[in-house]
């Protein structure tokens, strides 16, 4: 017998000792004799005769159909397979069930608990559903959960970190103020930097975003905040020019700070900018914030936060990455940076400075499309 050709399934989990009774090739031969479509037997076959097997050997479920599904020859992914297993799992008795097979396999594989597996088959049987009335239902009852689960906090929460959103939230900001931020990018920032009781500080205000969050939406009202600018929008916010005279907050007295500075603080590339080469566009950057970096530094709490809005751009003929430069002056000071999350720009909303230099100068120029939040933490 070609006893050495032959894989065991102790040999697949080295540390398992305990002899094999089979062997992956008879497994894989067994599996495969079986119908692609005989859903129910294989899975019977998988939990009565190879899990329990498995088990005294050590290994997990998902090992085994992992190990199995990987082995030349086999007919089955190992999705199907774990499908199959979890649809006799749930109904070894389908055959004495009142509804079609096809509900049962559905019902297995698409939603975990068991209280709302029985609850749709009631469903089911009581409204004489076709298979199609149920998939749609649980379909829809998906989407609605996890719209739910996004609205849940009063905004577009989003887990990932590519933020886009077509429009802006109207609740949020002055519509026509020129460089609004879309109210949602703020909400998340907040959300995932922020917590209860923190004092918040926005020194480029704007049309008063940020506040109009924090103003409006209850899963943010423990929190306290001040909003600043040279030009303020509205009463609640207080003029001032922070490249002037700073913060007028007291030092470490501050949790989190956003900054979202205005596009001409890096967009040095007009054809109105003709004089200013990259190296001065960059010596310019670096001084304005070196000197605003320093004043958040001193504003913060120890442990406290600050996020940034920055965006690479060209000048004159070069590229400057204005995020990792920023990100320097931060850990410069000490700063651990703590996120970043990339906010790409709206349809229509692209900074079209850029293409005109490209046009007049001959060269080939990339614009950016997208900015970047950086967040980082004070030692
Ligand atoms: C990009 S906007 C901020 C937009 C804001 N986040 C919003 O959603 O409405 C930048 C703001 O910085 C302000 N600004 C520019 N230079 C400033 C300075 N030296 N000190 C304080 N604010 C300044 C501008 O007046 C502008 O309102």
């Amino acid at each position: 017998m070609a006893q050495k050709a032959k894989k065991s399934i102790a040999s697949a989990k080295r540390t398992v000792v305990p002899p094999s009774p089979f062997s992956v090739d008879d497994l894989v031969k067994e599996l495969n004799s079986f119908n692609v479509d005989n859903y129910w037997d294989l899975g019977r076959f998988l939990v009565d005769k190879v899990m329990p097997v498995a088990r005294k050997q050590g290994m997990f479920e998902d090992q085994v159909l992992k190990m199995v599904s990987s082995h030349p020859g086999i007919k089955f992914p190992f999705s199907m397979l774990k499908q199959c297993q979890q649809y006799y799992s749930y109904y070894p008795d389908v055959k004495k069930r009142l509804l079609p097979e096809v509900f049962y396999f559905d019902l297995a594989t698409k939603v975990d608990e068991t209280r709302r597996r029985d609850q749709y088959e009631k469903m089911a049987v009581d409204q004489h559903w076709t298979i199609s009335d149920l998939r749609k239902k649980i379909h829809d009852d998906e989407t609605a959960r996890r719209i739910d689960e996004r609205t849940k906090y009063g905004f577009d929460l989003r887990e990932r970190n590519v933020w886009t959103f077509e429009n802006p939230d109207p609740r949020f900001g002055k519509t026509n103020f020129k460089g609004r931020m879309p109210g949602q990018l703020i909400a998340n920032a907040l959300y995932y930097y922020t917590k209860s009781g923190d004092y918040i500080v926005d020194p480029f205000a704007g049309s008063g975003t940020l506040g109009d969050i924090l103003d409006s939406l209850p899963h943010f009202n423990d929190r306290k905040y001040k909003m600043y600018d040279v030009n303020p929008a509205d009463e609640r916010i207080i003029r001032n020019n922070i490249l002037l005279t700073g913060i007028p907050e007291q030092s470490g007295s501050v949790d989190y700070l956003f900054l979202d500075p205005p596009a001409e603080y890096t967009q040095k590339d007009s054809s109105s900018d003709f004089g200013l080469g990259s190296d001065a566009a960059k010596a310019d950057f670096i001084l304005k914030f070196k000197g605003i970096i320093r004043e958040c530094s001193r504003l913060l709490k120890s442990g406290g936060k600050v996020s940034i809005v920055m965006e690479p751009a060209f000048a004159i003929t070069e590229f400057i990455d204005y995020p990792a430069e920023v990100t320097i002056l931060f850990r410069d000071l000490g700063f651990k940076q703590v996120g970043k999350a990339y906010m790409p720009r709206r349809s229509g909303e692209s900074m079209t400075k850029n293409q005109g230099i490209s046009e007049m100068r001959g060269i080939k120029v990339l614009s950016s499309d997208c900015r970047e939040l950086l967040t980082f933490q004070k030692p």
